[in-house]
């Protein structure tokens, strides 16, 4: 029997409760499919500045460099905004990307039907949306130098940051992302401001040359302007978006928005060899955190990537997105998901029904 080790990032704020949801329907669905999985808890973000001082303990990256693959739920929240950058919960979970080498970022965007009235957007707009945007996750502006704060000789203060990508780095996550899109509807729309950075000129040089080893894809490019902009207007003219890791952040948001809720889209950031990491897209959502109101299902859905993507357990994964689609076409929803003539249920009780509908 295959055996693999997760390494669980439970992290902050919801992320406990959603991780322990996950835990259980992971081994339910292990032991349905004939594998088994074991897990081992380490401390990330602010559960590990609180525990030992720092955002990511040289041990969490080592647990997670040693294992098969690596579930994180959240991290952050409000008593840690004081503190100096690189002790900060998002300074761990930046380091974990590159200490990982996790270059590649997958956030698939799917309309569950169930959920169609759950969006703001008309149910016109997005019925049938199933995108991919893949965000380049360890270059860029977030870890480009020189960076900081410096007090000029007048007396002013300037910030700064350096949005750099080289050939590599582009050509790398470009081929991710034809390969991808040639696993799906062979379309793919490269994301940059071209028009006015020289880094997205960069970029767009490199991707279309290689356009030529990916006969079979439809290579356009779009202003990262126009591209917000055709997210809400027409977002089923997309099938694989590539985006820069700024560019990314900020699109993957808003087309999160596309389903609803945050609280429904999975990721999967993913490097060349070495575990994958697994995380909802949402944050930590400290307001509600320790009250059982946390949708897990974004999670949950992290979980089946983490079975498809990270172990290559396809039938275990697709179990559990069935067992997601079952409890939503049953009516059962979170707060954020809510609607008339649904039952509202808390996390633990979400946790619960998906579980039965594993059987
Ligand atoms: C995300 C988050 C992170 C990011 C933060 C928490 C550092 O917004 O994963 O999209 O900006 O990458
Ligand atoms: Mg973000």
């Amino acid at each position: 029997m295959s055996s693999y080790r997760i390494t669980l990032l439970a992290g902050d704020g919801i992320g406990p409760e959603i991780s322990a949801v996950a835990v259980a329907l992971l081994e339910r669905v292990a032991s349905q499919h004939g594998f088994s999985l074991s897990f081992d808890p380490q401390p990330v973000g602010g559960a590990a500045i609180d525990a030992l001082g720092e955002p990511l303990p040289a041990s969490s990256l080592e647990a997670c460099r040693a294992s098969d693959a690596v579930l994180l739920a959240a991290i952050g929240g409000p008593q840690y905004d004081a503190l100096p950058r690189q002790l900060r919960p998002e300074s761990g979970l930046l380091a974990l990307r590159a200490g990982l080498g996790l270059f590649a970022n997958l956030r698939p965007v799917k309309i569950v039907p169930a959920l169609i009235d759950a969006s703001s957007l008309k149910a016109e707009v997005i019925s049938g949306v199933d995108l991919l945007v893949v965000r380049e996750l360890t270059g860029g502006i977030y870890f480009g130098q020189p960076k900081g704060r410096v007090r000029t000789e007048d007396g002013e203060e300037r910030g700064f940051n350096t949005m750099t990508y080289s050939s590599s780095e582009v050509d790398r996550i470009a081929r991710v992302a034809f390969e991808l899109a040639q696993q799906r509807r062979g379309q793919l729309c490269s994301v940059d401001k071209a028009n006015v950075l020289d880094v997205s000129q960069l970029w767009r040089d490199r991707v279309n040359a290689l356009a030529s080893d990916y006969p079979g894809v439809e290579l356009s490019h779009m202003y990262v302007d126009n591209a917000a902009m055709q997210l809400v207007r027409n977002p089923r003219q997309f099938d694989v978006l590539l985006t820069g890791n700024l560019f990314g952040d900020i699109l993957s948001d808003e087309a999160a928005m596309l389903t609803g809720s945050i609280g429904m889209l999975p990721s999967a950031s993913l490097g060349s060899g070495g575990p994958g990491l697994f995380e909802p897209v949402h944050g930590s959502a400290p307001d509600i955190a320790g009250q059982d109101k946390a949708n897990p299902l974004a999670m949950v859905l992290s979980a089946a990537m983490l079975l498809r993507v990270g172990l290559k357990q396809e039938a275990a994964a697709a179990a559990l997105e069935a067992a997601v689609d079952q409890v939503l076409n049953e009516g059962l929803r979170t707060g954020d998901l809510m609607a008339a003539g649904c039952t509202l249920v808390g996390c633990q009780a979400m946790g619960s029904a998906l579980l039965k509908a594993l059987g």
